[in-house]
């Protein structure tokens, strides 16, 4: 068929975007950054790991039914799991990779993404994970050194054959990912390690680490890292750091060890990774130098300058959080979103009083979330993580997840170009204010549906369901006068930022096609409308206009 010049521009035109289109689905998964933001790309386009972690010893392939099945109910898009060193490599140089390429295919089989956690040298700080020919050769595989000359449980960032034993391991992994998934991209990131550091004691005290730990700090790390007391402008470790020279050390030698690694696997096959946390307090003002009751050498937000500079190839470093505390909650997450630290929580309680931060955690802009022990695996980590091992741990989570998951593209979007906001009901159940671009919401929590407190005084009831503080609301202000509204157990207000007359245009009730288009179920007004929007404990996505008068 003979075409015009207007009709071939056109099909080229047409032809180009394909191109372009294809090209970005097939890009590898990264982590982009503008204006101070960042996002996780996942074939072309900001994705958000709406995740749950598996437990720690479901990583076996008889085992993931267990683990999919919860992963179903939590409607979640992504699933954390294990990948162990003591699996890939029982006996030293022979690799089984049976258990990733079934994780593979089941993941692709329940349609979700993967986060590959790499229990190497370390998980929880130590070497439970490692074959047992590294367990137990202490020769070979040294052991840090405690003060008074011990050797202790936690294997040295200093040991060498350790060192080149987990990299060709780690690199074995990655070349055999990239073997089996470079075309679908299933496996979206790896987490290097798992929750370093020592307890108990600072720093590796065997002669070698003694004579690092004596030798000029690295200039790249004066560069980031400056001395919370001004002393010594360069120098030695505790020249430099004074008492906080220890942990400081700790942290550069195990931040140079995970770099090394890190190194060697993207050089193989180019995935985002990063570092999880067991985190110090996060409201302990002024920091104190390492003290028993955190692990040293993590990357605890203190020291956060310290791994950027001894690791670039890792991306971020995330908080696992396990206090319900709000404020120390809230002062977490304000600690690890930095402008140099896209915010992930790669772990989280799965206990009830935690799913309000949800909405506070996806609205703060996180690259992803992921409560712990989302499976159905025989085991709860109550006190820590919610008792009952069935539907009541994930439905909580899995109500929102679901409400999420149709518009996640779009949220991830929003994230991105910093027109999100989250709210989690507080302990004091104190109402809250969020300032947004011309317009302040307000979320107070425990309301009635109907009506303000103060016509109902005499009502000493509360609504059923608030016993614990449970409320949250994530905000999208998806232009001027609109907004993407979706929470529980919370009413919103929203009004003009310097008080002039406002009022709702629209509160439409719906969700999003698979094709990104709005569809509208009902518009909420009058009882719906009149006393702000009453959010109940099943979360609902509002699209609403505002406007003044
Ligand atoms: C944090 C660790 O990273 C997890 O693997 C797990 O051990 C939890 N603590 C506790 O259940």
């Amino acid at each position: 068929m003979k075409q015009t010049a207007r009709q071939l521009v056109t099909s080229f035109s047409f032809l180009m975007a394909a191109a372009g289109a294809a090209a970005a689905a097939s890009q590898l998964p990264q982590i982009v950054k503008k204006d101070g933001r960042f996002a996780l790309m996942v074939d072309g386009a900001p994705f958000v790991i709406l995740g749950g972690q598996a437990q720690n010893s479901s990583n076996y392939p008889l085992a993931l039914n267990k683990v999919f099945a919860a992963i179903k109910d939590m409607h979640a898009n992504t699933l954390e799991i294990p990948v162990a060193w003591e699996q890939i490599e029982r006996e030293e140089g022979k690799f089984d990779f049976s258990y990733v390429d079934t994780l593979v295919a089941e993941a692709r089989k329940n349609k979700v993404k993967l986060v590959l956690l790499w229990f190497g040298t370390w998980k929880n700080t130590g070497p439970s994970y490692t074959p047992e020919w590294v367990k137990f050769n202490n020769a070979r595989f040294p052991r840090m050194v405690s003060k008074d000359g011990k050797i202790t449980y936690c294997l040295s960032p200093q040991g060498e054959e350790t060192l080149k034993a987990d990299k060709k391991a780690f690199v074995a992994l990655m070349a055999h990912i990239k073997k089996i998934d470079e075309a679908q991209r299933t496996v979206i990131m790896v987490q290097v390690e798992n929750e370093v550091g020592t307890y108990g004691f600072a720093r590796d005290y065997a002669p070698k680490a003694e004579a690092q730990f004596n030798q000029p700090v690295p200039q790249a790390v004066l560069d980031y890292k400056k001395s919370p007391v001004p002393l010594a402008k360069s120098g030695t470790w505790k020249q430099v750091y004074g008492d906080y020279a220890d942990e400081y050390f700790h942290a550069y030698s195990i931040a140079s060890y995970i770099e090394e690694i890190a190194k060697a696997g993207r050089a193989v096959y180019n995935l985002p990774m990063y570092v999880n946390n067991s985190q110090r307090d996060s409201t302990e003002d002024p920091v104190k130098p390492w003290h028993e009751n955190f692990a040293s050498g993590g990357p605890t937000y203190d020291v956060i300058d310290i791994y950027r500079a001894a690791a670039p190839h890792i991306d971020f470093a995330g908080p696992d959080i396990y206090g319900p505390n709000s404020k120390k909650f809230n002062a977490s997450l304000r600690l690890f979103q930095r402008k140099d630290n896209p915010l992930m929580v790669p772990e989280m309680s799965n206990a009830a009083e935690y799913v309000r931060y949800t909405y506070l955690v996806l609205g703060k802009g996180a690259i992803g979330f992921s409560p712990f022990g989302i499976d159905y695996a025989d085991y709860s980590n109550f006190p820590l993580g919610h008792k009952a091992i069935d539907k009541t741990m994930v439905e909580p989570f899995g109500k929102i997840y679901a409400a999420f998951r149709p518009m996640e593209r779009q949220w991830a979007k929003w994230a991105f170009e910093g027109r999100t906001y989250g709210v989690a009901e507080g302990d004091d159940r104190e109402p809250q204010t969020v300032d947004m671009k011309g317009w302040k919401a307000t979320v107070s929590f425990r309301e009635w549906q109907f009506g303000e407190r103060e016509y109902f005084k005499d009502i000493k009831d509360v609504p059923a369901g608030t016993e614990i503080p449970n409320g949250g609301v994530s905000i999208a202000q998806i232009s001027d006068n609109e907004f993407i509204i979706i929470g529980q157990r919370a009413r919103v207000k929203i009004d003009q930022a310097e008080g002039k007359s406002s009022m709702w245009g629209r509160v439409e009730e719906g969700h999003y096609d698979a094709a990104g288009k709005w569809i509208m179920e009902r518009n909420w007004n009058g009882d719906q409308t009149d006393y702000g929007l009453n959010l109940t404990g099943n979360p609902v996505v509002l699209k609403v206009t505002v406007g003044t008068y």
